[in-house]
Formats: C-alpha cells, structure tokens, sequence
C-alpha cells in the first residue's frame, strides 16, 4: 500500500435509475444476486453525491443529508466497505457523506445513485482499478438496482447466469430523449426494505415461479422495443412487468402493498391521458410514488395532469441522464 500517492478523499455522483422489466427477488442472497435480469433508465437531474475520506484503521463514519445517518444505513455501509476493503487489501476506516437532492428512501432509488456513487469513489480512493463490468457487480453488493446507475441512458442487468451479475448500457440517453415525471405521492421512508421484502416473496408468494420463469420473455420484447425506439410496445411491456410485479408483492404472505390512494388515482390519470392520444406510461417501484415516462413533447401536460391528482404533493420532470463520474 502507498499511502503517500493515493487520493485520500473522493467525491462521485451518481443518477438513480427506474427499471422497466422489473428486478424482485434474489437467486442468493450471499452476493446479493438477483433472481431475474432487468432493464432500467437512469435519470437526469436527481442525483446522490458521496464524498469519501480514509483515514487510520477503526470505525467508519456514515452522514446522510447533513446528518448522521441511521444506524441500519450506516452497518449497511460500512459492510459494503469490509468488501472493499478485503480485495484492497487496505484496512483504513471511511467518512462518508452522502445527500440525495430528492426524498430518500421512499421508492425513488436514493439507495440505487447512493451506492453506485459509493462504489465509484471507493474505486478510486482505494486504487482498486476495475473496469466498468466489475465496478457494476461490485455497486450490485450494496443494492442489486445500484449495478445499473453507473450506466446512463438504457441499462440491461444480467440474472443469475453470470457468476457476478453486472449492468451494461444498450442504448445512450441521447439516442432516445423520453422525459419522466415523477409525481411523489408520500415523502415518508418506505416501511418494508426491499432485501426483506424480496425474501418474503420469495419463501411465500404461490406465483414467485411464475414471475421468474416468464421473465426471460419480457426482457426479450424491451430489448427489441428499446432497439426499435417503439415507444407503444415499451409502454405495454412496462406497466405489465410493473403490475406483475406489484401482484406478486401483494400474494407474499403477509401481503406488501406499497400503493397509496393517489398512487391508484395516478395510474388512472395516466391512463387517461393515453386514450387522450398522450405518449405516457407509468411505473412504480417500492414505493408509492407514481414514475410517467413519455415523449418529451407530452411531459407538460402530463405533469400538469398529474399535479393535479388529488394526494400528490409534489411532481418533477427530469430527461434521462448520464454515467455515474467523479466530481472533484
Ligand atoms: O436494489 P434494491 O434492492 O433496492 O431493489 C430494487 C427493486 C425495485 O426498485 C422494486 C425494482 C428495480 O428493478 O429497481
């Protein structure tokens, strides 16, 4: 180890990313490896930033927002680091300092952009050298969603048939602009983390074989929508992966349901925008915030549709965004 040469502090930030096809459940949960592949788009604007300083060998220091951050957060860190660490051969401590410019924890993927970033400034402050497919399955053991937010634009995350699932990007932001509105519904934390929910789906849903074996199927017909810039069959194919996933959450025993009236109400309102002629779908991930893709042209009047659904308190429109970068 040289010390002397090393950057001893590092700052990173990443996007968070909205999976189209899905990601629920883990093959193993040592590794974090996930039971499905999945397809994302990563977002503009919204970001989590994480600053990282090593110092002498002891405990880490964990800030999220300004403050000091939960205790669960912060073990959940520092476990990230032990792995960093142990392939660093480097046994120094960590300050970490992370803030989201959105609500965190509450089914808008803070923790996808927090440990993305986390991985990358950990990549440069320990020397680690990986290249982007390793750095992806390295962000995967801090959140499975995190592999993605490396990537701008279009991401494809691999299943459990690789030995270390990674993300890769299939198609730049530029190639295809769509506009997201987010119309935030609650700014509680989520009740149920997703590690614990997936686990419960898994050992208790009567679909959970269902939901794997035709997911295969799903990935295929995004890929080609995505390809053919088909923005109709990417619709169609989002909000069934999006309900099916949300319908095999709510048979775990108990049920998870992550929806609130205006999630439900937001889901009407997109739809009616549709058969309006709009170019607008939704998706909602563990949360109940209500995430509208459309063509750029109709993200005025489905945000103003949007704001206007009773329950919402709050509506934001990004583009899709570029790769996780270090900032200093
Ligand atoms: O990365 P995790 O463990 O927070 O799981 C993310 C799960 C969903 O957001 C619900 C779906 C997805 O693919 O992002």
């Amino acid at each position: 180890m040289n010390s002397i040469t090393k950057p001893v502090a590092t700052c990173a930030i990443a996007h968070p990313n909205i999976a189209l096809v899905k990601y629920w459940g883990k093959a193993r949960v040592e590794g974090n490896i996930p039971a499905v592949p999945s397809l994302s788009i990563t977002l503009d604007q919204l970001c989590s930033e994480t600053r990282i300083t090593l110092g002498p060998p002891g405990p880490d220091v964990v800030m999220l927002n300004g403050g000091v951050a939960p205790a669960s957060f912060a073990r959940r860190v520092s476990a990230f680091l032990d792995l960093v660490r142990q392939r660093a051969g480097d046994r120094r401590s960590v300050h970490v300092a992370t803030s989201n410019n959105f609500p965190t924890a509450a089914g808008l993927a803070s923790s996808a952009s927090g440990f993305a970033a986390l991985a990358l400034a950990a990549n440069d402050a320990f020397d680690l050298g990986l290249d982007d497919g390793q750095l992806s399955a390295l962000a995967r053991q801090g959140s499975g969603s995190a592999a993605r937010s490396l990537f701008g634009g279009f991401v494809e995350m691999a299943g459990p048939q690789l030995e270390s699932p990674h993300a890769k990007p299939i198609l730049p932001a530029e190639a295809w602009p769509l506009s997201v509105v987010v119309a935030v519904t609650s700014r509680a934390a989520k009740t149920h983390l997703s590690t614990e929910g997936m686990n419960l789906t898994r050992q208790t849903s009567p679909f959970y074989e269902a939901w794997i074996e035709s997911h295969t199927a799903d990935m295929d017909a995004a890929r080609a929508a995505v390809n053919a810039r088909d923005f109709g069959a990417l619709a169609q194919l989002s909000e069934h992966s999006c309900l099916k996933m949300h319908g095999l959450m709510l048979s775990a025993r108990p049920g998870l349901v992550y929806w609130n009236p205006a999630t439900v109400a937001c889901i009407n309102a997109v739809r009616t925008l549709r058969e309006e002629g709009r170019h607008v779908f939704f998706t909602i991930d563990a949360g109940p915030q209500v995430k509208a893709v459309c063509e750029p042209g109709d993200a005025h009047s489905v945000r103003d549709a949007l704001a206007g659904v009773p329950g919402v308190v709050e509506t934001l429109c990004v583009g899709l965004g570029g790769d996780a970068r270090i900032v200093d």
